[in-house]
């Protein structure tokens, strides 16, 4: 991924600075007024108080994601000013930042803007501020305009040029470090989002491996791709039975991530990405309404392959292995039946009920497999059921995990991430619901506590193991948007991870 504009950092005071439009981060009180104080303060002056009646006027409020664009005539060095909320908070944390410059970059964009500036709020550690205001701006102004054709290319969509913060208080080293560290995190968000958005019939499973060998390349990645031969050889009978009804066939995608210096006894953490290219159901079809937006059912496998390319910038201390299980389910006088039983890689037999309970069938495989790489936890991100949308929305990812340490510091890292996530629980008594006659288990235990029992059959391939399972159904797409996260997909589950392989990864 491409950073969309070019970012830098300059020493001096944005007031001087000169563009088409300034950013002022603005506080909000206790009650909810916006503070003019600091920068936003002499701006209002330049304007003869015109900032703070049009503030009022508009009921700008300073809370985050709020944003006033005013017009400067000549008054200043910007033709614009842009405010941009902070809210009443006491320290400012990571996710208010995102909100801010999310919705300030789009507000500027929408404007005209091209050449931007930026002021940083005041207090606090100005690297982190500038990492967050990055991180925001650029997620904010994602868009995916691949197959933008001459109706919607005739007059492109407006454009930012450059962004440039301006402050007095970072070093260049420092500054530089930021920008890079904020850009990291936004551009494995967007090889999720882009990959996520790719239709079906453009990316395939052997696809994936291509984009996924050359993405290892550029982030100092080890990758091995497993094939038919190399699958049927390892015993991956789920994945190859899932991918049999199609003519693209399925991949197994292995990257590795080794701290430098690293020493012996460094930490292993596995993660496991659902990756099915498209999911038609197989033969337990779905419904024509049901299927579309299916080219989403691999934004597990996205968003792993997302945050591996994150990690050398991030300077993540643990060995990470991300197993992708790549697979198109599809329909042919090949393709997998109800009733057939498949031998999992650990023994397990599982008997098939349904055709379109197909995402646990492929991480069975990838589980295993990954469990046998030393690793000493395993974690899966999966758009697994449609049952987690019923339970928890489409915005909140489930999470399941049979250690409790585990399941806090991802609940916390997905709260500094800004992704909300919620602990189901791994019910024992549900286990008779995916209890077979014919074979060990089968794949779905009717609607009933549908995330959960789906969580249930996974845990049959932790191998022992610490391990987590998020449900990312419908949190892997927006139809709203919000500040940062633009409408389509999302690219959950990297910022959570992301943090969680930098600093919430305890233990
Ligand atoms: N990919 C779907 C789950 C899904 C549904 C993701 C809606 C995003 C939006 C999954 O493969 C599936 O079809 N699950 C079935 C399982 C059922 C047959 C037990 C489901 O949820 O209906
Ligand atoms: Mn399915
Ligand atoms: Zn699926």
């Amino acid at each position: 991924m491409t950073t969309p504009f070019t970012l830098s950092y300059d020493s001096g005071n944005p007031l001087e600075a000169e563009a088409d439009a300034l950013i002022l981060p603005v506080r909000a009180s206790a009650a909810g007024e916006p503070r003019f104080e600091g920068p936003v303060s002499d701006a209002n002056t330049r304007l003869g108080g015109e900032l703070e009646r049009l503030a009022a006027d508009a009921r700008f409020t300073g809370k985050p994601g709020s944003t006033l664009v005013a017009p400067t005539i000549g008054q200043m060095k910007t033709r614009r000013v842009v405010l941009t909320g902070l809210g009443s908070a006491e320290s400012l944390d990571t996710e208010t930042l995102r909100k801010a410059w999310g919705s300030a970059i789009t507000a500027v964009r929408d404007a005209g803007a091209r050449a931007v500036v930026s002021a940083l709020p005041a207090g606090g550690d100005a690297a982190v501020l500038l990492e967050g205001a990055v991180q925001g701006a650029l997620l904010g102004a994602y868009r995916f305009e691949t197959y933008f054709g001459t109706v919607k290319n005739e007059k492109p969509a407006l454009q930012i040029e450059s962004l440039s913060f301006v402050d007095d208080r970072l070093d260049e080293a420092a500054a530089k470090t930021a920008l890079k560290r904020g850009a990291a995190v936004a551009d494995a968000v967007a090889v999720a989002r882009d990959l996520t958005h790719e239709p079906g019939g453009v990316l395939s499973p052997a696809r994936v491996a291509d984009l996924a060998k050359e993405l290892a390349k550029k982030a100092g990645l080890d990758c091995e791709i497993f094939g038919p031969r190399e699958l049927a050889r390892m015993g991956a009978e789920a994945i190859l039975t899932v991918g049999k009804g199609s003519s693209n066939e399925p991949r197994m995608i292995h990257l590795t991530y080794k701290p430098k210096d690293a020493k012996k006894d460094v930490r292993s953490i596995g993660l496991v990405g659902k990756c099915i290219t498209f999911d038609t159901g197989g033969y337990s079809i779905k419904p024509a309404d049901a299927m579309v937006d299916m080219k989403g059912d691999m934004a597990g496998g996205a968003a792993v392959l997302g945050t591996m390319t994150a990690l050398k910038t991030l300077g993540c201390p643990y060995e990470v292995h991300a197993v992708i299980c790549a697979a198109e389910n599809m329909i042919s006088g090949e393709a997998f039946r109800p009733d057939d039983i498949i031998r999992g890689m650990n023994g397990v037999t599982m008997e098939i009920v349904s055709t379109d309970a197909e995402g646990r069938l492929v991480l069975s495989d990838g589980l295993v497999y990954t469990s046998k790489l030393g690793v000493g936890e395993m974690i899966d991100l999966a758009t697994l059921t449609g049952a987690k949308i019923i339970a928890l929305g489409d915005e909140t990812t489930a999470l399941y995990a049979n250690r409790d340490d585990l399941a806090e510091n991802l609940l916390a890292s997905a709260k500094r991430a800004g992704e909300l996530m919620w602990r189901m629980p791994l019910t024992e008594a549900l286990e008779g619901q995916i209890k077979s006659e014919i074979a060990d288990i089968k794949n779905t235990g009717g609607r009933p506590g549908g995330s959960i029992t789906a969580a249930l059959f996974l845990q049959h391939f932790s191998e022992g193991l610490p391990w987590a399972h998020l449900d990312i159904a419908g949190a892997n797409r927006t139809k709203t948007g919000s500040a940062y996260t633009p409408k389509g997909a999302t690219g959950v589950g990297v910022r959570t991870l992301l943090d969680y392989l930098t600093e919430g990864a305890q233990v």
